[in-house]
């Protein structure tokens, strides 16, 4: 079947792709032709866009500025050293669900105090470590874990600043693997059952109750979900403060969704016009947590054509980047628009392909009978809005290397994580020294 043309191959007119544009029918990112970074660091490769980067985040930060919100960067969305310098110097923290975040977001500068500590399941050691960095605020997601702080932070003589989650049940009408704030999702303390947990938080010699934190999903298009979830958590600190608990912050989390092919979506404004109404005279201070709209219109993915193989009933695109570097469409049904580099002839005929990848696996799928114009081997393609969760959850599955990360500012670039050498990944495996045959002996008679 041959159909005229698609606009999912174009650029979408969006201002979230500014810095992509053809020039000369070639696609670049800013002032950079993608197919001479595609020459020299070889595909598949991230890319990044500092002055996207900067634009969203500036955008983001003049919708809060009049309620004075912190903005705490979900690093996990993109955790590049280069990408959380460009945030730590236009003044954000950071939002971290690991210590190895905290340690990444203080290498690139973010320091502790600007950190906010996330995630259902911190072991006692992270929890250790997190009170003697000193991190800005720690959100306590179970009873548990907040005896547990307790312990760790009497022990060493401090007192731990703590925020407690709840699950105010709400549906964030977003897909199901990404929403948390319904009963029976894993996070938070559901808010029916929350007052004696935060009564107990407040009795704690070495616990300092400083918040109320929620986060209901992520990729949210419409505000509304936000709008319920926050009129719920605000009357919840509204009656603790009513109990004499004097709560001073609120952490309303990210989850603001974006642009990915047709959606209707709400922007930062929006968001902030809600987090304004909701939290107005209260007398809080409030951070939120934004990942995805703050960096994922800022990156592509750059792949090459490996071949174009004609099916007995179809035509498949196989790609050199994989399930493996970009793991969203085959872990979520996630939509990318896939875009040449060469820009098509206008006019140019458009057929359906299904765009795989080169990993054995069936699911190694990005779209199935997406509509392209005719491409062949070797040819460049670029998906879009890939900044987020892109090479932040990529892996080395079928020992493929690590995926590249390249930044770009104006008419300059750097490779910002080279692609590791498949003898490095051999090396970062030492031998069982019973199965090293070139293992001497003493070695085998000290091991008896
Ligand atoms: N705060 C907390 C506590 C979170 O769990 C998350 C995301 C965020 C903030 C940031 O949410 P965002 O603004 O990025 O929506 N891998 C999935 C998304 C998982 C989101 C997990 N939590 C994806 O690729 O769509």
């Amino acid at each position: 079947m041959k159909i005229a043309s698609d606009a999912s191959v174009q650029i979408p007119e969006n201002d979230a792709f500014a810095a992509l544009s053809y020039k000369n029918d070639t696609l670049c990112f800013e002032g950079i032709a993608i197919e001479k970074i595609a020459e020299e660091v070889g595909t598949p490769f991230y890319v990044y866009s500092q002055l996207a980067i900067e634009a969203t985040y500036g955008r983001c930060a003049a919708a809060f500025a009049s309620i004075k919100a912190g903005i705490f960067y979900a690093m996990k969305a993109n955790h590049n050293q280069s990408v959380l310098r460009i945030f730590a110097r236009n003044g954000a923290g950071v939002d971290i669900v690991s210590i190895g975040e905290a340690l990444r977001a203080i290498a690139a500068g973010i320091p502790a105090e600007r950190i906010i500590f996330s995630g259902a399941g911190k072991t006692a050691d992270e929890l250790a470590q997190a009170v003697d960095l000193g991190l800005y605020q720690i959100n306590v997601e179970s009873s548990n874990e907040l005896e547990l702080l307790n312990q760790i932070a009497i022990s060493r003589g401090k007192k731990a600043p703590v925020a407690i989650r709840i699950n105010p049940d709400v549906d964030a009408k977003t897909m199901s693997k990404t929403t948390t704030g319904k009963k029976g999702n894993k996070f938070g303390i559901d808010i029916d059952v929350a007052l004696p947990v935060y009564k107990r938080a407040y009795s704690l010699p070495g616990i300092n109750l400083v918040g109320v934190a929620v986060h209901i999903g992520s990729q949210l298009t419409s505000v509304e979900p936000f709008r319920l979830a926050y009129a719920k958590t605000v009357d919840f600190l509204k009656m603790l403060r009513s109990q004499g608990m004097s709560i001073p912050r609120l952490d309303l989390g990210g989850g603001l969704g974006i642009w990915y092919r047709d959606e209707q979506v709400e922007d930062f404004s929006a968001w902030a016009d809600v987090v304004a109404e909701a939290t107005q005279g209260l007398g809080v201070e409030i951070s939120i947590a934004p990942g995805r709209a703050l960096i994922a219109h800022a990156g592509i993915l750059v792949s090459s054509v490996v071949h174009v193989k004609q099916g007995s009933d179809r035509r498949f695109l196989v790609l050199d980047a994989g399930m493996n570097d970009l793991a969203r469409p085959s872990l979520y049904g996630a939509y990318h628009h896939i875009i040449p580099v060469d820009k098509p002839a206008s006019g140019a005929p458009y057929a359906p392909v299904d765009i795989v990848g080169p990993v054995c696996e069936s699911t190694d799928a990005f779209a199935l009978a997406r509509p392209m114009p005719e491409l062949k081997d070797g040819d460049l393609v670029a998906f879009l809005s890939a900044g987020a969760y892109g090479a932040s959850m990529s892996s080395a599955y079928n020992s493929r290397p690590l995926v590249p990360e390249v930044l770009i500012d104006n008419d300059r670039y750097a490779v910002v994580r080279p692609r590791p050498t498949v003898q490095s990944m051999i090396d970062a495996e030492p031998q069982a020294y019973w199965l090293d045959e070139d293992a001497d002996a003493s070695r085998l008679a000290e091991a008896v």
